[in-house]
Order: C-alpha cells, then structure tokens, then sequence
C-alpha cells in the first residue's frame, strides 16, 4: 500500500519506518530540511532503541523515503498519516494549527481516493475538523479516521510493532476495512484492533494518558506522606499493587512526570472538560500535584546539604525525562537545574542520550560530562534524575572516593537504603527512610 505520513518527529518517525517494515511504500515528509536531510542519510534526529537499523534498511531496500515536499509525498497515497505536534495553546488546549495546515494539503495534492488519518492527538471534535478543511480542497472521495498512538519512547519500536491494541475511530466501512488491512500485520498475535466511533477514538487517548499521570501523580503524593509519616513507599507499592484491581505498573514515585505528552495532555483534557462544563477536578489536582513534585528533589538537595547553597556544586545524573530517550520536554531535570543555579549552585550533568538536547536548551550554563562518574568529581552531592540502566548499579566505592562528600540524592529510588547506610553514604529517595 502506498502510505504518507506528515511530521516525522518521535511518533511520525516509528510509524513510517514501522509501516515500511511491512512492506509497505511509504514516504515521510516534514518541513524540517535538516532533520530530512539527516534521515536521508539514515542520521536519525531522536535516539530511539532500534529504530536506526529499521530506517536504514527500509530505507535501503526502497520502501521507505524521505521528503520535505509535501506534494509528491501526498500525491498518489490510500493513507495519509497526520503526525505532526499538538503543542499547547495559550489556553492549555491542543492547537491544531499544524495537524489542519497538513489537512489543506492532503486535499489540495490527493490523486485517488484516500482515509486522512489523525495519528496526533488531538481533542474530540478534531478529525471533524480535518475532514471540512480536507473536504474544501479535495477533488477525490476521502474519508477520517482517529487512529491514536501509545507507544512509549524509549521502547517505541516494540510497541507499535506489538500494540496492547489499537484504536481506530472510522466514518465508514471505507476505512474500517483499509485501517484493518493496515494494521493487520501487528496484531498477529489477537491483540484486539478496537473500532469504535471517531469522538470515542480521539477521547479514548487523552483518557488514557490522564489516568497514566493520576497513577503517577498519586503515588507521588503517597510517597511524600510515607516520607513524614515514617513509611516505606516501597513496601506500600507492592501492598497495593498485589490488588489485581490495582495492578503494579505505573506505581513507581519519582521527580514528577515530564516528556512531550503528560504535561500537554492533562492540560488539554482539562481544558475539553472546561469548554464542556465538566470540572474533571482529579486532572486539576494530578497536574498540580506534578508542578509541586518537580521541587521535591531541591527541596532534598536543600535538606541533604544544609544552610545556604551557594558555592556548592551538585552532580546531576539524568537529564532525559525518562529513560530510553533523549526527549527532555518538560523534564523533571529543567526544573532542578534551574532552582539549583537560582541559588548558585554550579552543576555538572550527565545523560546516556540526552546530552546534545541539553546542551541547546540549557547551553553553558552547567558543565556536561562524558561519563557518570566524571560528573561527580568535585561535587558536593550526586542527584539522580533519570532511571538510566546504567545508573543502577553504579560502583559505589568509586561514587564515594570520587564526591567531596557521600551525598545522594536518588529521584528514582534506584539504590537500596540499608545498603546506602552500609556503605555510609547519606542518603536521601523518594517516601523511603534516609540513610
Ligand atoms: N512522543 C510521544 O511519545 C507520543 C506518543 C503518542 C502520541 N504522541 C502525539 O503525536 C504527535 C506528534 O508527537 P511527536 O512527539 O512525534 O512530535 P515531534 O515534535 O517530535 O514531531 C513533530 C514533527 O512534525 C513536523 N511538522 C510540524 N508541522 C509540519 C507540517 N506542516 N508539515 C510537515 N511536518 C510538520 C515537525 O517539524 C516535527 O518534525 C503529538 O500530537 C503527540 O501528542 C506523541
């Protein structure tokens, strides 16, 4: 099958290299020439485990191809993927400013009959708004579909290569039986490929992602009660994670959620319920909750090392928001740096993968180092931000020797606390005793 797909960012990327490695033609386009000019050289602008050798060989089996040209992407496809940002408007609603300027232009350039699919997320009412945009210019018979995505960076091969399921919302039996046919090849195994109606489709994601971030954001504040009340979080989260209504996935207190999708989806969610007139109070207080959150570690820091900051110098390990990425939108580790070097503490941070991002967004304001251990090295504390593998299990005896003081501060609770006191680190995590 011939396939566009518009925007080839974290999503785009995955799903055209993922759709090629079907067997299928497809043609990824962005307004990006610089990130196209990379991919057509199979540098890829994301780190993503995996997804290198899916571009270069699709790529060079002529499967897949890379465009800025819009036109001769859009021309002569039965499926045009939308994949482009929903960044937040001014009101916390998704703008679709992008999502409804790739829309003209699959009308203007269609050639054949085509299903114009939201793969953004975009709130209710979106893919009606796409299929007027498309319908003004359109020439050929077309139809929508909202066709959500869940992957998860840092395992996003493996996840639309084996979805939970997918989600496809359909106008009609045209693109129920194209999507199927598309989607056919990855669900093998009976993972369901649910069809349901498009509202239901698009409310289906933002709804998904708001009870993943209400998990967190409770465990969150779970954790900062057993911090004063004297409990061990850890033990709390598998008490309750044992309930099979509960589950354990998704329990795990750390420094606030950040990346491309949390933070924008609660916001939009709770600005859809607004303009509804439903309070979806929950939402409100699970994005608080995460604004508060991502000062818990300063506040650690502060508490670890006492009295006035300045002059310190901390040791950050972990920029990414999480591992497996080098996604840093709204990381947790932004909000840290910035109320460290408010208070004239100098920071040396370090990241597996993340460490080209940082050095645009936060520049020469911090020191970056090559290895883990080479970011402590004259510092007062070691925070640990990021849950990389390779910050795990560390050798605590070098950490020790190699930081002016055995000071840990451990946003992940990567480290065991009896172990910590063993070795007589101070140590401080997330709704566990210090060490
Ligand atoms: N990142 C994730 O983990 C994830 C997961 C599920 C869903 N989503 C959703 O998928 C969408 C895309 O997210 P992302 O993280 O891939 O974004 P991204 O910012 O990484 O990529 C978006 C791409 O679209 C391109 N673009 C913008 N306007 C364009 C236009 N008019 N024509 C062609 N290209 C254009 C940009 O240059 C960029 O490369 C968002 O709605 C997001 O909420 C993201």
């Amino acid at each position: 099958m011939n396939i566009a797909v518009i925007g080839t960012g974290y999503v785009g990327l995955v799903v055209g290299a993922c759709l090629a490695e079907t067997g299928n033609n497809v043609c990824c386009a962005d307004i990006d020439e610089e990130k196209i000019a990379g991919l057509k050289r199979n540098v890829l602008p994301i780190y993503e485990p995996g997804l290198d050798s899916l571009v270069e060989r699709n790529q060079r089996e002529g499967r897949l191809t890379f465009t800025t040209d819009l036109k001769s992407a859009i021309e002569d496809v039965e499926v045009l993927f939308i994949a482009v940002g929903t960044p937040p408007g001014e009101d916390g609603g998704a703008d679709l400013q992008y999502v409804l300027e790739v829309a003209k232009l699959a009308g203007r350039y269609m050639t054949r009959e085509m299903v114009v699919v939201t793969k953004s997320t975009v709130p209710v009412g979106s893919a009606a708004k796409v299929a007027a945009v498309v319908a003004k210019e359109a020439k050929f018979p077309f139809h929508v579909c909202s066709n959500p995505e869940f992957l998860k960076e840092g395992t996003a091969v493996e996840d639309f290569m084996r979805p939970d399921r997918v989600v496809l919302g359909v106008d009609g039996a045209h693109a129920r039986r194209v999507m199927a046919d598309v989607y056919a090849p990855f669900v093998r195994t009976g993972k369901p490929i649910l069809l349901m109606d498009i509202a239901s489709a698009e409310m289906t994601k933002y709804a998904a992602n708001g009870m993943l971030a209400t998990r967190i954001s409770f465990m969150n504040e779970i954790a900062n009660l057993c911090d004063k009340v004297g409990a061990n979080v850890d033990f709390v989260r598998k008490g309750i994670g044992s309930d099979s209504r509960i589950g354990q996935s998704f329990l795990f207190p750390g420094p606030g959620y950040g990346g491309s999708c949390f933070p924008k989806d609660v916001k939009a969610l709770v600005k859809m319920a607004s303009d509804n007139g439903v309070a979806l109070d929950v939402l409100k207080g699970v994005e608080s909750a995460n604004d508060r959150q991502k000062r818990v570690l300063m506040q650690k820091v502060k508490a670890a090392l006492g009295g006035s900051l300045k002059g310190k110098r901390v040791a950050v390990w972990g920029l990414a928001f999480k591992a497996g990425t080098d996604d840093m939108r709204y990381a947790p580790s932004l909000t840290l740096i910035d109320s460290l070097l408010d208070e004239g503490v100098s920071v040396c941070a370090h990241d597996p993968a993340a460490l080209g991002h940082a050095k645009t967004l936060i520049g020469n304001r911090i020191d970056y180092a090559e290895t883990n251990y080479e970011a402590l090295t004259g510092a007062d504390a070691l925070v640990v931000v990021t849950d990389w593998n390779e910050y795990r299990h560390p050798d605590f005896e070098r950490v020790k020797r190699t930081l002016k003081q055995p000071v840990i501060v451990d946003g992940r609770n990567l480290y065991d606390v009896e172990r910590m006191r063993e070795l007589g680190v101070r140590y401080f995590s997330i709704g566990r005793p210090a060490a």
